[in-house]
């Protein structure tokens, strides 16, 4: 491998880096989310010299930081927001690149973070490899908590990403999918992980185990939210802004939420339509989705439910002093709930 080929040639920050809506809560946690970035860079000096800058290349772009960001928050509403929260935020974003780094790999995507995939340069066996590196270093840093309940946790919400992304997988072109498998599907491959990022915050500041299992029900709402809102993004969204490859969902016969409601609404015929399509594992796109039934009703049925999440997610918060953190933890579901307003505009 030619060295400069793992340069990130980083253009992130400013760009791709985080939403206008997101920098209120963000910029109380700013200086730790920084600490975070510190962190997970230092993470390729870990490897062996011959791996480090492909580890270099994945960790130097920076994304949203959403995960580390809600550990951090919850934490500080359970009274530390510290180094304990920003190793735990490190571990559980190591994580969610390794998982990205394999889900690029199954969309075939060449897009990610404005960057080029891991598998668009140097292709699948590498990136397989690369990720499973990732999935294991995440491990290895859990574990060096004195509390095994830290490992156990990220081990299992790693384990159920894993888990959710098969699922999905097997169920690819099935007209059968329930709402209720979908939501299953997304609680186990984004869920999960939100969950882990917000109950382990909060429990490395002390909380006591009501509090932790609340923090747990809010994170997992955030991240079914989140994943409602990205499945609609992946059909009506602009590449250049989400900055990853788009459209891929129903390319790869993934059914999501927009999709599962555009079915329960359309009529027999529109059905054995759509049915021929999903049965000949054809492609569908947008313009044959439109064709079929009320499209548009179905991505705003989408992103109600959305937002119906996001309040309930909400509530969990009711058991937490009024802090600035637990207002910032408001203002993630607050922004999030403005992305899906803004779904079809
Ligand atoms: C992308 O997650 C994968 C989903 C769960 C939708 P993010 O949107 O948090 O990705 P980054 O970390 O900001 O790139
Ligand atoms: C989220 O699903 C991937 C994981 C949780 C691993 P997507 O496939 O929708 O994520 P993006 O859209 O590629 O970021
Ligand atoms: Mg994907
Ligand atoms: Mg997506």
């Amino acid at each position: 491998m030619n060295q400069d080929d793992t340069k990130p040639n980083i253009k992130n920050e400013e760009s791709a880096g985080i939403p206008k809506g997101l920098l209120v809560p963000f910029e109380l946690v700013g200086g730790k989310l920084s600490e975070v970035d510190e962190f997970i860079r230092a993470q390729a000096h870990a490897f062996d010299p011959g791996v480090e800058g492909y580890i270099s290349y994945v960790c130097e772009i920076s994304g949203k930081r959403i995960r580390p960001a809600l550990s951090i928050l919850a934490g500080g509403a359970c009274g530390q927001a510290g180094r304990p929260q920003v190793k735990i935020g490190t571990v559980i974003e190591l994580v969610h690149l390794a998982t990205l780094v394999h889900d690029d790999i199954m969309d075939g995507a060449q897009l990610r973070r404005e960057m080029p995939t891991v598998s668009a340069k140097w292709g699948s066996t590498l990136s397989v490899l690369l990720g499973d590196c990732l999935f294991a270093r995440a491990l290895e840093m859990a574990s060096e908590f004195e509390d095994n309940t830290i490992s156990q946790r990220v081990s299992s919400s790693a384990s159920a990403v894993c888990q959710g992304e098969i699922l999905q997988t097997q169920r690819r072109f099935d007209l059968n999918l329930t709402h209720e498998e979908y939501f299953r599907i997304i609680g186990m491959k984004t869920g999960s992980l939100f969950a882990t990022a917000t109950e382990l915050g909060a429990r490395l500041a002390g909380a006591d185990q009501p509090t932790q299992e609340n923090l747990r029900d809010f994170g997992m709402k955030v991240g079914i939210a989140y994943q409602v809102y990205d499945d609609c993004l992946d059909l009506v969204g602009k590449e250049e802004l989400a900055g990853k490859t788009l459209r891929t969902d129903l390319a790869k016969g993934k059914l999501t939420l927009p999709v599962l409601n555009l079915i329960a609404s359309s009529t027999e015929s529109q059905r054995e339509k759509l049915n021929k399509h999903l049965l000949l594992q054809e492609p569908i796109d947008v313009d044959t989705l439109a064709g079929i039934a009320d499209y548009d009703g179905s991505i705003d049925q989408a992103t109600a439910t959305g937002k119906e999440i996001l309040a309930e997610a909400d509530r969990h918060l009711e058991c937490l002093p009024e802090t600035e953190y637990c207002d910032g933890l408001r203002q993630v579901t607050g922004y999030l709930g403005s992305l899906l307003d803004t779904c079809l505009s």
